[in-house]
């Protein structure tokens, strides 16, 4: 079955009515101000807003305010346009030009697609006669283009003109531009990165990335352009000359299976380590409108870790806030390791020039070691502090970060674990012999875990039938717990437990939401047991009800200032309470391994300390205001194309150093109440079924709290361990509670019923039925206990 059967239907419906909160769209502009990443700036910004500005390119009010599908699909009150936004700051921005848009963009509406996943990847120009762009310099001194790029789930960019390259007709247009106009300054806006090699061929005077920034975004840009607030953005993925010199290049975007020949090398991690001088605009770099220097550094080996503290001067004539970053080189004597990797960050608030401030990064034991993934050493599935010296470089981003010291450590197992979700098709990957600077290959090493053994010595116990026949009010009341209301419920209820709702914008919530879960049935309901409701997503609620339009991850993270996020997540939890949203679908926690994954939009990063920090703020964020989110896609969802079957294949050390790793911060900085496992496989098993991720790992090892769902539309399969189980029933035994509407067997009124006939046929047991339905229960129990306690 194809994903344009079963479609989300649009919920645009505009609900004026709601009352939004304004602090949130005003903060959700402040932060799409200090996402946005200068790359170039040849003394043309800020501009002299008196002087005439000559704005081409159609995006300039086709903003792109977000990506499309379930990331995406929200109804904002309004997003607002740049050349509006320039004339609300009363830039004289050339009329003749800009009448000429506005009429050819009104009679030329952008396409949105024919259909889910075949969204546009960039709009139509408008034809530009040399006439015009002449006419246009003879009024004005500067230029402005706005080139945009679009982007949506279920849609990787392409390498192709109008994706990843220009047009032909942007390049034709930059470069006619840039020879009639003494300046001209360029904004690309765009959700994913995109070639930028042009900018240093046309040597552009001004270069602005504008991550698509939400409904605020094309203001805050205008106040940038203006000098009213700084671009505060830097990098969180490193940009490339060529596409072929990413290290996925060549394993990325195959239908069934990726090879991570990478390994940990993703990113910075690679370029540092191997290939410096392939890099445009590094990791962690963005200009500002100042510069900042370091002083008094000191590196100090403390209880947590290593502790830096330093002092950050502004060195520029303009007011700035300075991102100070903290790498480490460490001794790789187990298995190599790259030249640099970010232990911390922080950024400073504004300062005047010539002003100065103090801080201190502290990175904590465990940022500092790496996981051994080598079979036969007493090291062997063990995060390892390694023997030797630790190199320590502080500065403005990952190239100008300059060594500040050392610290010297003794080996020190720090976890014990086991092997989990190893590889079981062998391949060689990138390794890195010590201070080489080229890359070696060297076979993986593969699973050698009985899973089936593993979970047949793990299974749950049932809690065992209690005496009374209770109801979810005496759980509520603290009469009874959820264990023992749901060894209570028969094998149907219990199983029902474990569905959500069949199809998506239940009934049982809020026009338009993303599907309920927990008492779904009749029956459930009538023993007191409440249904929850799920929302979309990262960027806003996607509701039929207008809803605040927020930058995207990719924006956000741009910011490297988690505690703002954290603040807009809080109003954010506000506006769920508001438009009856009891679980959102965010934050979207992937890492950006390849440029043209189509949702890395929804994403913050390649570094997972970033993704780590910045989910954590979301769900903190989220949560304080006693509605829950929910990390997605757990885990290694790097592709949409055939996302649905595709394998991503990967060293145990990369799973855990890199895809796992921003995942496990969550979890264990923030606690989240829900999360989503992945479209994809990893290692060969599907994410809703890989029992060594959910139960071995989520729960086990990170003792995990909350519950786990399935994304949409879900492949049904028999579990090939163990006879007899299959579909949903396959899903609860690897630890995964809910699953989520869609899927083939789903439409309609019917479901697939696996799990109450597993429970039956005795193949599935109770305890484990009983694991995830207690999940539920806690979850609705803590849900719905701070509800009756008002
Ligand atoms: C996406 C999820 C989303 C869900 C519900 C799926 O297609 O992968 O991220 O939360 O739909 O809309």
């Amino acid at each position: 079955m194809t994903n344009s059967v079963l479609s989300q239907t649009s919920t645009r419906a505009l609900d004026e009515g709601a009352s939004l909160n304004p602090k949130l769209a005003a903060l959700s502009g402040i932060l799409a101000a200090k996402g946005a990443t200068l790359l170039r700036n040849n003394a043309v910004l800020p501009l002299e807003r008196g002087k005439p500005l000559a704005v081409f390119g159609r995006v300039a009010r086709d903003w792109i305010a977000v990506g499309y599908g379930s990331g995406g699909d929200v109804n904002p009150p309004y997003v607002t346009n740049l050349t509006d936004s320039l004339r609300e700051l009363e830039v004289a921005v050339d009329t003749e030009l800009a009448t000429m848009y506005e009429q050819w963009c009104a009679a030329n509406p952008v396409d949105p697609g024919e259909e889910w996943g075949k969204w546009p990847l960039s709009f139509a120009e408008m034809p530009m006669p040399d006439a015009v762009i002449a006419g246009a310099a003879v009024r004005c001194d500067t230029a402005l283009v706005v080139i945009g790029r679009a982007a949506g789930e279920d849609r990787d960019s392409l390498l192709q003109v109008g994706s990843y390259y220009l047009t032909n007709d942007e390049r034709c247009l930059l470069k006619r531009v840039n020879r009639a106009f003494a300046r001209i300054v360029v904004i690309v806006v765009t959700g994913n990165v995109m070639d930028l090699a042009w900018a240093e061929e046309l040597d552009v005077d001004g270069l602005l990335l504008a991550w698509a920034g939400g409904q605020e975004g094309a203001r805050a840009i205008a106040k940038i352009l203006v000098g009213e607030m700084e671009p505060g953005g830097r990098l969180t993925d490193t940009i490339a000359y060529r596409y072929e010199d990413y290290p996925s290049h060549g394993h990325f975007g195959d239908l069934d299976a990726n090879t991570y020949v990478e390994d940990i090398y993703v990113g910075y991690r690679y370029f540092e380590t191997f290939a410096k001088e392939k890099v445009q605009y590094p990791f962690g770099f963005g200009l500002g409108y100042s510069t900042h220097e370091y002083s008094d550094q000191i590196v100090q080996i403390c209880d947590e870790g290593v502790s830096v503290s330093a002092t950050v001067t502004n060195v520029g004539s303009a007011k700035s806030s300075a991102v100070a970053q903290l790498y480490v080189r460490k001794p790789g004597r187990l298995n190599g390791a790259p030249e640099r990797e970010l232990v911390g960050f922080w950024r400073s608030p504004d300062l005047s020039p010539g002003e100065s401030a103090q801080f201190t990064i502290t990175a904590p034991l465990r940022n500092l070691a790496v996981y051994d993934d080598a079979a036969g050493r007493d090291t062997s599935h063990c995060w390892v502090l390694e023997e030797g010296s630790y190199a320590f470089f502080l500065g403005n981003d990952v190239r100008q970060a300059r060594e500040i010291g050392t610290a010297q450590f003794d080996r020190k197992i720090l976890e014990r674990l086991e092997q989990a979700a190893a590889p079981v098709v062998q391949f060689d990957r990138y390794v890195r012999e010590a201070g080489a600077d080229s890359v070696k290959l060297a076979p993986v090493p593969v699973s050698e875990v009985d899973l089936a053994a593993r979970i047949t010595q793990r299974l749950p116990q049932s809690s065992g039938k209690p005496a009374s026949d209770p109801r979810f009010e005496d759980v509520l009341a603290g009469h009874i717990s959820t264990a023992d209301f749901a060894a209570s419920l028969s094998n149907r209820d219990l199983a029902d437990l474990t569905y959500g709702d069949v199809t998506m914008n239940s009934p049982l919530g809020a026009p338009g939401n993303a599907g309920a879960l927990g008492g779904v049935t009749r029956a459930l309901r009538a023993k007191g047991v409440p249904p929850a409701i799920t929302t979309d997503g990262p960027s806003g609620l996607r509701l039929n009800a207008t809803a605040t339009l927020l930058p995207c991850g990719t924006a956000l993270a741009s910011t490297w200032e988690p505690q703002l996020a954290e603040q807009m997540a809080v109003l954010h939890g506000e506006e769920m309470v508001l438009l009856g949203s009891d679980i959102i679908l965010s934050p979207g926690m992937n890492i950006h391994r390849d440029p043209l994954c189509g949702r890395n939009f929804e994403y913050y990063s390649e570094d997972p300390l970033i993704t780590g920090s910045f989910g954590a703020a979301i769900v903190r964020g989220v949560q304080s205001r006693e509605r829950s989110a929910c990390p997605k896609h757990f885990a290694v969802n790097n592709q949409e194309t055939n996302r649905i079957f595709n394998d991503s294949r990967l060293s145990e050390r990369a799973l855990r150093e890199i895809y796992l790793r921003g995942f496990e911060m969550v979890v264990k900085d923030a606690g989240p109440h829900f999360i989503m496992t992945s479209y994809n496989k990893i290692n060969g098993v599907w994410g809703h079924y890989h029992y060594d991720l959910i139960e071995t790992v989520l729960f086990g090892e990170w003792g995990y709290r909350g519950a786990v769902m399935t994304d949409w539309w879900m492949r049904m399969a028999p579990d090939p361990n163990f006879a007899g189980v299959y579909d949903s029933a396959y899903r609860v035994r690897a630890g995964v509670d809910v699953l989520m509407p869609g899927g083939d067997v789903h439409q309609g009124t019917t479901r697939e019923d696996s799990v109450f006939e597993c429970l039956e046929s005795g193949t599935l047991t109770r305890g484990e039925a009983e694991r995830s339905a207690v999940r539920v229960l806690d979850f609705l129990k803590m849900r719905y206990a701070t509800l009756s306690a008002k």
